[in-house]
């Protein structure tokens, strides 16, 4: 394999020779004849995303191969599906969603917990050219609504719990309830019964998976074009509406099978553990797509880094199942670090497998670097990229040339990304100077074509702001060496625990309290998390009331609208909130203020005196 500044140059000088000759990692009904045509890559190509997940590698041997670990400390099972077992479940499935009246194109929403048939669900549904689209289970009915509504799914699959450490969170309700306040009905849901709970189900509405799954005849794999959306993710944008990002087919398959040597090092027949939740996009694309697409097995874990029951449990499931490559979010080594500071629970394990840690989902602070590399005595990779683009726009590309890390910088430009720092003109920001982190179009295989029924907003929110380039909404710089440093949203966007959530939608929730005249909402830095959302609110006149009691409220109002993963429990009552002249909540200084950090005032600001009324407020804060 060439080096990386060879590979780097190749893709953006020359990307139509660069992918077609990634293209032939995939197998497809039509071959592109058209690299990228008309916005869009391989136009003219037909295939089949499952089958190139799993049929294509039974049929090439790897049938008694494991595909899938399924590690759950929370119910005590693991279970081991191979390639074999794992297309017959998922042709099965596929059986029972077409008898849904499942149709190539129709959508299917997935609400499920961190189990295997969340897998199957997905995989069913590329099998026959569906579109599916997973929600979080952090979220809250309210947002399961939203989604269903914009997504118009024909089919829900969801279970009947999910199982957090502390509690069983009944999934069933929640689905029943979003379902009730949704416009859109869909025709059917399948609920998998777990045993930990069984859910009442809706007779005519609701189907139990294992019996309709038992009856289904197996799924052939259904050829559709390259261009034909695979998946839609919603993802947190500025306001309360999520943006529905749409993946397709192609593209998506040929940057990931790409992606897994290339970037990760990751060989076939090896084990690739992505430490995250099917929910998000780091789950699409490394629990689900990648590793099965590369021919590796791929572990789903349903427990968290500490408290399942400790914090060695990321080392047992590593040791264990001998995973050569581990991908998760900082805030995961956070926890680990401040349960096990000094990493005792790591030496009780064999982890001489271990090749690589690889970070992103938020920034890596040094300190989490330094001490997971002390720990592990692997190279830590630190990766950026998001929702949107679907894999990394700027990694150390470990497959091509292991670089020099430095710490803070997740390296340079993955092959494919053409990354530029503008300056509020649209001129490149020169080494070391912030800007917007942007990426000149057209965007490699695999990132957004547009977002789901909306080209509009796609165009609004991403490339209208720097004609020619794809805004990321994160704010960083290039050192002389084109190291990039990403170092956080210039948007409402906030990052808490690794997911990703908008602080416009809190502050939609927060202002329908009855008490509340207006508030904003902003991210404040925290140890664990990285990030934690803090309302400021300013009451009604007349409204008296108690702060302690106020927050409470709040807290419960978020919780219930948007859910848990939201971790909202900090609200102060302010008299006012600073502003410019023109009306804009000056968020950006509300931060540097809560951050601790010195701040300037802006010369747009209406009144002064408000800055140090909110550093009073946050006094005990
Ligand atoms: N279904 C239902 N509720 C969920 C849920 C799910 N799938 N996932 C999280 N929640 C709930 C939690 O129970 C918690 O509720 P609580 O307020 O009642 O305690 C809340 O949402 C926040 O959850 P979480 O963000 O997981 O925080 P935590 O305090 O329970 O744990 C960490 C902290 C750091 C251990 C945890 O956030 C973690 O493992 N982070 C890694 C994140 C990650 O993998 N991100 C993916 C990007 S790579
Ligand atoms: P998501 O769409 O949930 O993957 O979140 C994407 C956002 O997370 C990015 O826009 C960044 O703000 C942040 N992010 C992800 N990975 C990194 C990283 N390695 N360094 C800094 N920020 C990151």
């Amino acid at each position: 394999m060439g080096g990386y500044d060879e590979a780097y140059r190749h893709s953006i000088e020359h990307p139509d020779e660069f992918w077609a000759e990634a293209a032939r990692g995939i197998d497809w009904d039509v071959a592109p004849a058209t690299v990228y045509g008309d916005g869009r890559w391989f136009p003219d190509g037909r295939l089949n995303t499952c089958h190139n997940a799993l049929d294509r590698h039974v049929a090439a041997g790897r049938g008694e191969q494991a595909a899938l670990i399924y590690d759950s400390p929370v119910t005590g099972v693991v279970r081991t599906f191979t390639y074999a077992e794992l297309l017959d479940q998922v042709a099965r499935a596929a059986g029972m969603l077409r008898d849904l009246g499942v149709r190539a194109g129709d959508t299917v929403v997935i609400y499920m917990p961190m189990v295997p048939e969340a897998v199957v669900a997905m995989l069913a549904c590329a099998r026959l050219g569906a579109v599916h689209s997973v929600v979080f289970g952090g979220f809250a009915a309210r947002e399961l609504a939203v989604r269903i509504d914009h997504a118009r799914p024909k089919v829900v699959v969801s279970a009947s719990c999910g199982i957090e450490p502390a509690r069983l969170v009944e999934y069933k309700p929640l689905l029943d309830a979003a379902l009730e306040q949704a416009g859109h009905r869909p025709d059917r849901c399948v609920i998998l019964q777990r045993p930990q709970c069984q859910a009442r189900l809706t007779e005519g509405r609701d189907v139990d998976w294992a019996r309709a799954v038992q009856d289904a005849e197996p799924a052939a794999c259904v050829s559709v074009a390259a261009t034909d959306p695979l998946y839609i993710l919603y993802t947190s944008g500025t306001t309360g509406s999520p943006k529905g990002v749409v993946r397709d087919n192609g593209g998506h398959a040929v940057a990931l099978h790409w992606s897994m040597p290339h970037v990760y090092g990751a060989a076939p027949g090896e084990v690739y553990w992505a430490a995250s939740d099917v929910g998000w996009v780091v789950g699409h694309s490394y629990i689900v797509y990648a590793p099965l697409l590369a021919g590796c097995t791929t572990v789903l874990y349903e427990g968290k880094p500490v408290g399942t029951p400790d914090p060695g449990a990321f080392w047992r499931v590593v040791s264990t199942h001998g995973v050569r490559t581990l991908f998760t979010a900082p805030t995961a080594f956070r926890a680990i670090k401040k349960e096990d500071p000094s990493g005792s629970f790591a030496k009780k394990w064999d982890l001489s497998g271990l090749r690589h840690l690889f970070l992103a989902g938020e920034r890596l602070d040094p300190d989490t670097y330094h001490w997971a590399s002390d720990l592990l005595g692997i190279p830590v990779i630190d990766h950026w990229w998001q929702t949107e683009t679907g894999w990394p726009i700027a990694a150390n590309c470990v497959g091509l040339e292991s670089l020099p890390i430095k710490p803070g910088s997740p390296t340079r430009p993955v092959p494919g990304w053409d990354v530029h720092i503008l300056d509020a003109d649209g001129g490149d920001c020169p080494p070391g100077t912030d800007g917007a982190v942007t990426v000149k179009l057209p965007l490699p295989p695999g990132a957004l074509p547009t977002l789901y029924r909306d080209d509009d907003r796609f165009r609004r929110s991403y490339l209208e702001r720097y004609p020619g380039h794809y805004l990321t909404g994160d704010g960083g710089h290039l050192d002389a060496d084109g190291y990039l440093y990403v170092m956080g949203r210039i948007d409402d966007v906030i990052n808490v625990a690794g997911h990703r959530l908008s602080t416009g939608a809190m502050e939609e929730v927060i202002a329908a309290h009855p008490d509340v005249a207006e508030c904003a909402v902003i991210g404040v830095a925290d140890q664990l998390k990285g990030q934690l959302p803090m309302g400021f609110v300013v009451l009604k006149a007349g409204a008296d009331r108690d702060p302690g009691e106020l927050e409470r409220e709040l807290t419960a109002l978020v919780r219930e609208r948007i859910g848990p993963v939201a971790a909202f429990r900090r609200a102060v009552v302010v008299a006012r909130l600073p502003k410019t002249r023109s009306g804009k909540i000056l968020r950006a200084t509300m931060r540097d203020i809560a951050d601790g950090r010195p701040y300037a005032t802006p010369s747009t600001i209406e009144d002064p005196a408000t800055l140090p009324e909110i550093a009073e407020a946050m006094g005990g804060k």
